[in-house]
């Protein structure tokens, strides 16, 4: 399937069952697969093959349809874990990366911070980053830094750099690519500087809008946490991952306490179990492991690089389309190869609101407002845009129906 993706890419609409002949959406343009992708059959197929053959509650029984659930759950966590390229005992099963994040706030939030040290994050970070530490900073008095980007969306790296040089920064988090700016940051630099000038702090990457989307290596990008969430690349909602270094894990305290996560309990007294169980309280989301799983085996059969370049590509063209639309404002860059696969604009005094509304009349959707990421907005003197993301299944003939969209839209409202 490899060496025939372009083929595989114009024929992958007949796998999404929400695009097929007898559904309502069939001629729906998707554009908003950075808030949540569809989903093939084959991963729908998956949750209903596990609730069929494989369910019962893991870890808790010694029957043989407990086990195999068991088996089934470990083996969805060593397959995502291999596609992260971490170790699976590196990888937590979180609810999604808001969870994630979250639940890192809350275990720094022991015996991590020192008095007067600092959180640094950036300016582009969607709320699920920003809000969890800003809490935390507020809770401890910790200060809490702020990269800016310049007038292209771009992070400001020598910013970055004095930051770190003048404080005693013990967190940093930033995005692996912005949700509204397309962005993608330069990981590796950003990890050299802060090892550099800030040899104590911990690196938190939100992977949110890259994992799925181009080759991303846990091990490579050598961050110490990484997050995201699987509704957004082919995966179920309510599944996502917390992927950190194995040393860091077995340090840290849990985040959510109860069953499954335990060693040995006594009434004044309790041990935890060994990574990743110790993180994972409760009944785990098994099913959701498993359409994760079902998800990762799809784009790896297309290959992300193959993604990466479908992407690209659409990009590439919207942005030359929309060079030629004199009532449109592109917030990021301008140049194709510093973005994912994501544009957000606005058009000349018409609310993003509107614009949405608009395209939704000629069956499109794309998304309309501050996309959780308000400061960023502010800082660009906008107070939201309209958003076109795109995945696997989009191709040119969405890109020229939004183009036709906006320009009806345009002349709605001139
Ligand atoms: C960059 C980024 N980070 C974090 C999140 C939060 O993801 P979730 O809502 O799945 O927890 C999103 C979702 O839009 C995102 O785009």
């Amino acid at each position: 399937m490899k060496t025939s993706h372009k083929k595989y890419l114009q024929n992958i609409k007949s796998d999404f069952p929400i695009f097929s002949q007898n559904s309502a959406w069939k001629n729906l343009v998707y554009l908003d697969n950075a808030a949540t992708s569809q989903k093939p059959k084959q991963v729908i197929n998956s949750i209903v093959d596990y609730y069929s053959s494989s369910n019962a509650n893991p870890h808790r029984g010694v029957y043989e349809l407990s086990v195999k659930s068991t088996e089934v759950y470990k083996s969805s966590r060593q397959k995502i874990s291999k596609f992260i390229d971490c170790k699976p005992e590196e990888l937590i099963f979180t609810k999604g990366a808001t969870d994630s994040l979250n639940g890192i706030a809350f275990s720094l939030s022991k015996n991590f911070f020192l008095k007067n040290q600092a959180i640094l994050i950036t300016v582009a970070e969607h709320h699920s980053v920003l809000v969890p530490l800003q809490q935390l900073a507020q809770s401890l008095k910790l200060k809490l830094l702020v990269v800016p980007v310049n007038s292209q969306g771009i992070l400001d790296i020598l910013e970055y750099e004095r930051l770190l040089k003048t404080n005693d920064v013990r967190l940093i988090a930033f995005t692996h690519a912005s949700n509204v700016l397309g962005t993608i940051n330069p990981v590796k630099e950003l990890v050299k500087i802060a090892r550099k000038e800030s040899p104590s702090s911990l690196i938190l990457l939100d992977a949110c809008q890259s994992v799925g989307h181009l080759p991303v290596s846990f091990k490579d990008l050598s961050v110490d946490f990484l997050v995201f969430s699987g509704h957004k690349i082919l995966g179920p909602m309510g599944i996502g991952a917390l992927v950190a270094k194995k040393e860091i894990l077995e340090k840290l305290s849990p985040f959510s306490f109860g069953g499954d996560m335990v060693d040995t309990v006594t009434i004044n007294k309790t041990t935890f179990a060994s990574i990743p169980r110790k993180f994972e309280a409760g009944t785990p989301n098994v099913q959701g492991a498993v359409g994760l799983a079902s998800a990762v085996d799809y784009l790896q059969n297309i290959g992300l690089s193959n993604i990466r370049k479908h992407e690209a590509k659409l990009v590439k063209l919207t942005l030359a389309e929309f060079e030629d639309l004199d009532f449109i404002r592109i917030l990021g860059p301008t140049k194709s190869t510093l973005r994912n696969g994501l544009i957000s604009f606005n058009v000349n005094k018409v609310h993003s609101h509107d614009v949405a509304w608009i395209l939704d009349q000629q069956n499109i959707a794309i998304r309309a407002g501050h996309h959780c990421a308000m400061p960023l907005h502010h800082s660009m003197n906008v107070s939201s845009s309209a958003r076109a993301s795109f995945y696997v299944y989009n191709d040119e003939s969405d890109v020229s129906k939004l183009v036709e969209g906006l320009k009806k839209v345009n002349k709605v409202f001139s």
